[in-house]
């Protein structure tokens, strides 16, 4: 069991769990953490090999993710959950569902897809891994946060992105950008998705084109799209009050 790094408030109420996104942790849930009612009882963990969380040694996919927030909830002693995935996140909460569906309470999927990576795409995260190792996260500092934000991010965001990208585990962020590489094809189980699902979509997304937003929406029986019309990837930040109304929604 490896020993994720977890945030945590009350112990009472209905359970979520908030999993980020790359190459990021769970400071990214920031507004969410200090905004939602005190009636939810929040997991907010480092996944393995980001922010605090050590990352173990051998094969790291997308369902080791998943398997390892399996074991964090066991440990914390909650059977049944909400989860909102952001991104890489989503790919993890796919995950979730195929593993252990009958946990999950219902489900939001923010800035995420269900398609898996072209050829080229798997190209280009072995690049971004190998200079992870060799450099350090600098680089996905330098150059990320401005593809991930719209047009007018609020202020402090881009500042926010930078200072939690910098900081990420050169080690981290190489085996998450394999594990995304290497992830399958979640469409042919929307259809099968029976917990309550929100997709929170930003409409100025540079990273998930809208098309892929409203295919996967639409594919989940019953999911409901909510546009972020001012934000880009990162709707918790850009537009945090509509990000955590919805989550609350979620719950409640
Ligand atoms: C993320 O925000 O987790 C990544 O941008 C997802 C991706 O690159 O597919």
């Amino acid at each position: 069991m490896i020993p994720l790094k977890l945030t945590t408030r009350n112990d009472r109420g209905p359970a979520l769990l908030l999993v980020h996104g790359f190459p990021l942790d769970h400071r990214i849930w920031q507004p969410q953490i200090e905004k939602l009612p005190f009636s939810i009882r929040l997991f907010v963990p480092d996944l393995r090999g980001c922010g605090a969380s050590p990352l173990p040694p051998g094969p790291c996919g997308i369902d080791d993710y998943a398997r390892d927030l399996l074991g964090l909830m066991n440990e914390q002693r909650v059977d049944r959950f909400y989860v909102a995935g952001h991104s890489m996140g989503g790919y993890i909460v796919f995950s979730l569902l195929r593993q252990a569906a009958g946990r999950i309470l219902g489900a939001a999927l923010v800035s995420s897809r269900a398609l898996p990576d072209t050829e080229e795409g798997r190209r280009t995260r072995e690049a971004v891994a190998r200079r992870a190792e060799l450099e350090g996260p600098g680089f996905l500092a330098d150059s990320m946060p401005a593809k991930a934000v719209g047009d007018a991010p609020p202020a402090g965001v881009l500042d926010a992105l930078r200072t939690i990208m910098s900081q990420a585990q050169p080690a981290g962020a190489a085996a998450a950008a394999r594990a995304m590489a290497g992830r399958v094809d979640s469409t042919p189980g929307l259809a099968r998705i029976s917990c309550p699902v929100v997709v929170l979509a930003g409409r100025q997304d540079k990273i998930v084109p809208a098309a892929e937003s409203e295919a996967m929406a639409s594919g989940i029986p019953g999911a409901r799209l909510v546009w972020c019309e001012r934000s880009g990837h990162v709707p918790m930040l850009e537009e945090a009050d509509l990000v955590t109304r919805e989550l609350g929604a979620l719950v409640r």
